[in-house]
């Protein structure tokens, strides 16, 4: 058997630990090492997940010549610093999203990673749903006719009580925009996959519902049990970030659509959902109920298409790994995710010339500027080109 592809993780918090477990799925990749921001920690984690080596030092990992390609996992703000050192140490990249905190910093990656040549991905994972290949597969080859509206949204209420706190919160470690790069990004990134069109206009309305909240005095990693509980010490801090946004959009075709994004909304855990309109039929998704695709006629009865290898087009027959009924979901999105970028380097094809199945720093460099433009339309209160 040819040698494994090598890999080291920097950041194992919630997505760093789902990125180990996707990768561990493909039977050609190892992850050999993670980094944490200290030792101690490091080393717990290594231990835990059964990771043969722990840096306290992300510099380290990325000088062990061994490791062959990285991801950064960490919060936003370490995106920019983090994401140049990996390629200028000559590994190949997968970074989480955002790419980095300003369209002149991604715009600066997207060179660099050009320049080194090395494999660039960006963990836009929805697009890797079976029935998300299915969907583009069906509007490529002109099932739906042509795309006139796209609207949905992405909603969640893991902050939506003042007493939920996380990193993502401060503008410092987060970014200028929260509800925005955080899932917008995901749901523009979907929608632009599936519709094969680009967002290119924008005109947004941002809210912060919660322009105080309070703050456990003790850090917490995403999703670690934060919710409504009040008898941990805390401050009270001021977050300049939007919980809420709604955003017209304009794709380059002059097709419009509009989305709507919370992390304030009771009851919507990953509510990520969009439904297309094109002149020939429509077609609806949901996140949280991923093995379904509703279709809507004009002249005959409505019609919901199961995840199932059987009955999808054949191009998308590689992104389906389990008979009909046997449902995948978001950690499976993940494995599509990694295989599809491990895939690309096993086969050695070329970052600069060869198509990719999966997000690249190019997607993330877009996916930055809408947020951009997002935000200067809101201030403006205007329409904004991307
Ligand atoms: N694609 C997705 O669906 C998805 C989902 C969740 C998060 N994310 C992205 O992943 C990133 C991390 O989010 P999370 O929810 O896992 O956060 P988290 O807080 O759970 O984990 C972040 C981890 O990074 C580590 N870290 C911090 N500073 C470090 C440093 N200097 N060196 C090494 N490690 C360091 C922390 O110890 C922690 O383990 C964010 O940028 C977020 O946008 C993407």
């Amino acid at each position: 058997m040819d040698k494994k592809i090598k890999v080291g993780i920097i950041g194992a918090g919630f997505i760093g630990s789902a990125h180990i477990e996707a990768v561990r799925r493909l039977e050609f990749v190892e992850v050999i090492a993670l980094a944490q921001s200290d030792e101690k920690k490091a080393k717990h984690k290594a231990e835990q997940l059964g990771i043969p080596l722990a840096y306290g030092n992300y510099k380290d990992l990325l000088n062990n010549s061994e490791i062959d390609v990285v991801h950064n996992c960490t919060p936003n703000y370490l995106h920019y610093p983090i994401n140049k050192e990996i390629i200028e140490a000559g590994k190949h990249i997968l970074s989480e999203k955002p790419l980095a905190l300003t369209c002149d910093q991604t715009a600066e990656l997207v060179t660099l990673a050009k320049e080194k040549k090395i494999v660039n991905g960006i963990n836009f994972n929805y697009r890797q749903f079976p029935m998300m290949k299915q969907l583009s597969e069906m509007v490529k080859q002109g099932e739906l006719g042509q795309i006139n509206l796209v609207h949905g949204s992405y909603l969640q209420d893991w902050l939506m009580y003042d007493t939920d706190y996380n990193w993502r919160l401060d503008s410092k470690m987060g970014g200028k925009s929260r509800a925005i790069a955080d899932i917008g990004s995901h749901w523009c990134d979907t929608v632009q996959y599936i519709t094969g069109k680009k967002i290119v206009e924008v005109f947004s309305d941002l809210w912060t519902v919660f322009p105080v909240r309070k703050k456990p005095i003790t850090a917490q990693e995403t999703f670690d049990g934060i919710a409504g509980e009040d008898d941990i010490p805390y401050e009270e801090v001021s977050v300049d970030t939007e919980d809420y946004a709604s955003v017209l959009i304009r794709f380059e075709d002059g097709s419009k659509g509009v989305f709507t994004v919370s992390q304030v909304s009771a009851g919507r855990k990953n509510a990520l959902s969009f439904e297309l309109n094109g002149s020939l039929q429509s077609a609806y998704w949901k996140q949280e109920e991923p093995a379904k695709l509703w279709i809507g006629h004009r002249d005959r009865s409505n019609e919901v298409l199961m995840a199932d290898p059987s009955l999808f087009l054949k191009e998308a027959q590689s992104s389906i790994h389990h008979p009909g009924g046997h449902q995948e979901g978001w950690p499976d999105s993940l494995k599509n995710m990694m295989l599809h970028f491990y895939t690309f380097i096993k086969e050695g094809k070329d970052p600069l010339t060869d198509k990719t199945e999966f997000a690249t720093f190019e997607d993330g460099h877009r996916a930055m500027c809408i947020t951009d433009a997002i935000l200067k339309s809101n201030e403006r209160e205007r329409w904004v080109k991307v």
